[in-house]
């Protein structure tokens, strides 16, 4: 067997697309397979605004900007989620309050966020870990409550749902991911979702280096010039058509990923390990999406050893984040609070192979294998 981790699904269509925005002589951003995509989202999501960026990493940069982020402010960030979460805002001089794992899953502990409130919190940024949603009324209630915005990372979460809705879509913004370890992709991508209308000019000007040039080029301005802080966080037409294949795909990746995600549930529950492993649990208010399925495994001994034996049949198992409150960047500004769950996380969590091409039988291969891992444990 040699089954890796993640292979990105590539149909072939994307070379056609490619050619076209060749052909079409635009292949700078913001094209015609820039606004397909940018459509496609605020059709299927209901978003008032969206932007393709080249990372979901830039997408939160963005917000960061939006919402003016500056030092001395302070922003509630689960601990164990990626880095682009906390330095897309420690970057511009935010204070990172690392907020511990929920009892019982790896996402944010909703009901400890209250406690690190104060008058200099900005922002609040939920992650939907594998995709499966937070808790988002309790997060939206606090934002209301305190006056702070909600910008959810929704690097995992494209498809997923909250009570109906699209992750990304409930905050006033949201984060998407089109890096080739995600469902849709184009190699690195992500999308900026902007969900009050008032706050679209700007994230365009931001989006197109401080410049109105997008206004100068539907014809609403006579020249453009600089306005804001920005960057260039677009990406050229040859990554949009890439990705714009990838969207006339969506449902037929999302159903693969679904069954391949139900089959690794199913087959680890009917083994019966809970000595060793426990499953993902998903709340009933959250549809999920295939994005990623993990075992939460009893101590850092029995996931090592399971990786290491999956290792031996040429099975790449993978753990997860290092808790970023203790990394070597942050843990010296760090407030010194345990956060024992991110870390009970981050030794205990192991992440199995689930991509378009994965086929049935490895998946009831790579359950059996661990399974007969476990019985001799
Ligand atoms: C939770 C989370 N947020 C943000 C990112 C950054 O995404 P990108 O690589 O598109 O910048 C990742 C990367 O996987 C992630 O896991």
């Amino acid at each position: 067997m040699n089954i890796p981790f993640n292979k990105p699904w590539i149909s072939g269509k994307e070379f056609d697309y490619i050619r076209q925005a060749a052909k079409n002589g635009h292949l700078s951003g913001n094209g015609p397979f820039t606004q397909k995509c940018q459509t496609f989202f605020m059709e299927r999501y209901g978003l008032q605004g969206c932007f393709l960026t080249t990372s979901c990493t830039d997408a939160l940069e963005m917000a960061a900007m939006l919402i003016n982020i500056k030092p001395g402010d302070e922003v509630i960030i689960p601990s164990f989620t990626f880095v682009s979460t906390a330095l897309a805002f420690a970057r511009q001089g935010a204070i990172i309050r690392f907020v511990d794992s929920g009892a019982g899953k790896p996402g944010i502990g909703e009901d400890i966020i209250e406690d690190l409130i104060n008058e200099n919190t900005r922002a609040i940024i939920p992650v939907h870990y594998a995709g499966v949603s937070c808790d988002m009324d309790k997060i939206m209630n606090l934002a209301e409550k305190y006056n702070i915005y909600v910008i959810e990372d929704t690097a995992h979460g494209i498809e997923s749902l909250y009570k109906g809705k699209h992750l990304g879509s409930i905050g006033h913004f949201g984060c998407f991911s089109f890096h080739e370890a995600k469902n849709i992709h184009c190699g690195e991508g992500g999308m900026l979702a902007v969900n009050e209308r008032h706050y679209i000019d700007r994230a365009e000007k931001i989006w197109e280096k401080g410049t109105n040039r997008a206004q100068f080029f539907r014809g609403e301005a006579s020249y453009y010039e600089w306005k804001d802080t920005g960057s260039s966080f677009l990406p050229s037409e040859i990554i949009a058509a890439f990705l714009y294949s990838q969207l006339e795909d969506i449902d037929v990746i999302q159903k693969r990923r679904l069954n391949l995600w139900h089959q690794y549930n199913s087959g680890f529950k009917k083994f019966h390990c809970e000595k060793y492993i426990k499953l993902p649990v998903i709340p009933e208010y959250a549809t999920i999406n295939g994005n990623s399925f993990y075992l939460i495994c009893r101590d850092r001994s029995v996931r090592d050893g399971l990786i290491s034996h999956l290792k031996k049949y040429g099975v790449m198992l993978l753990s997860h984040y290092l808790p970023l409150h203790k990394s070597e960047y942050y843990s010296k500004k760090h407030d010194g609070r345990i956060l024992a769950r991110s870390e009970k996380y981050s030794e205990t969590i192991v992440r199995f192979p689930i991509y378009f091409e994965l086929k049935e039988e490895q998946v009831d291969d790579i359950v059996n294998k661990t399974h007969s891992f476990l019985c001799n444990y």
